[in-house]
């Protein structure tokens, strides 16, 4: 007779996953975009699948396949990504690993041309902030609510501002600055930053090492009950 499987740790936990670049359109052929390549969203999506949450994953554009055993919602802009996000709810867990664009354009209804009057001025628009919306008080708010923090230098000190800011729980900090490839590469640096003060380093990672560390890191967070 077969041995029953032991009970995964996020059974019964809804997790709720951004990831990947947005596209925000500068006319119906063109749009302002960024290099995230979903490599780190994914990972955690899948990670906390393999733990046994059900997951959905807002995605931007990537070159990736849909991670195993996850719901898959395909976005392009920033407002699509909220709307997607808030169309999900509820969740235990969100985490927002999108390189979500901070402005729109005002979008041209048809393709701009070269008309002889000089190049075009781009109008943008700030984007909607989702971590912030999804961190602020609310029935909805989800339990754990962590952002990701993609800084240059002074890494910490931004990413313990940007946490407060935000209203998430935790931050997961990650050097992008040019040297560490962090950008479509396969490894990542990053330092965890908890409400409760907590601080941790995880240096020069795989991305599906960062993951699965941090899907750990929810799941020993659900069952100690602690922030
Ligand atoms: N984020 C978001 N919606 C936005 C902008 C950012 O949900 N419109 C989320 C990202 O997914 C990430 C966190 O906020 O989890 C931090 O993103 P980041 O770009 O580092 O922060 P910003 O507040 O946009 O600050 P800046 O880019 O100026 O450093
Ligand atoms: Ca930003």
């Amino acid at each position: 007779f077969a041995a029953r499987e032991a009970p995964k740790p996020l059974a019964s936990r809804h997790a709720l996953v951004t990831s990947g670049p947005t596209y925000e359109p500068i006319d119906p052929v063109r749009y302002i975009a960024n290099r995230s390549s979903g490599k780190q969203g994914h990972a955690v999506a899948a990670s906390l699948a393999a733990l046994g949450a059900r997951v959905t994953l807002v995605s931007g554009p990537v070159r990736l396949p849909d991670p195993p055993g996850v719901d898959v919602v395909a976005v392009e802009t920033a407002a699509e990504m909220l709307a997607a996000c808030r169309a999900a709810l509820p969740a235990d867990i969100f985490v927002a690993a999108a390189a979500v664009a901070d402005w729109r354009v005002e979008a041209a209804g048809q393709k701009l041309k070269k008309d002889g009057g000089g190049p075009p001025t781009l109008a943008l628009s700030e984007n909607p902030d989702i971590l912030a919306s999804l961190s602020a008080p609310s029935p909805d708010r989800p339990a754990l609510v962590i952002g990701f923090a993609a800084e240059t230098n002074d890494i910490v000190a931004y990413a313990r501002a940007k946490r407060l800011r935000k209203g998430c729980d935790w931050i997961v900090a990650n050097d992008v600055s040019p040297a560490t490839g962090t950008f479509g590469g396969d490894r990542n640096s990053v330092y965890v930053i908890r409400a409760d003060g907590t601080e941790e380093a995880w240096e020069n990672l795989a991305k599906t090492e960062v993951a699965r560390r941090l899907a750990d890191a929810i799941s020993n967070h659900f069952e100690t009950g602690k922030k």
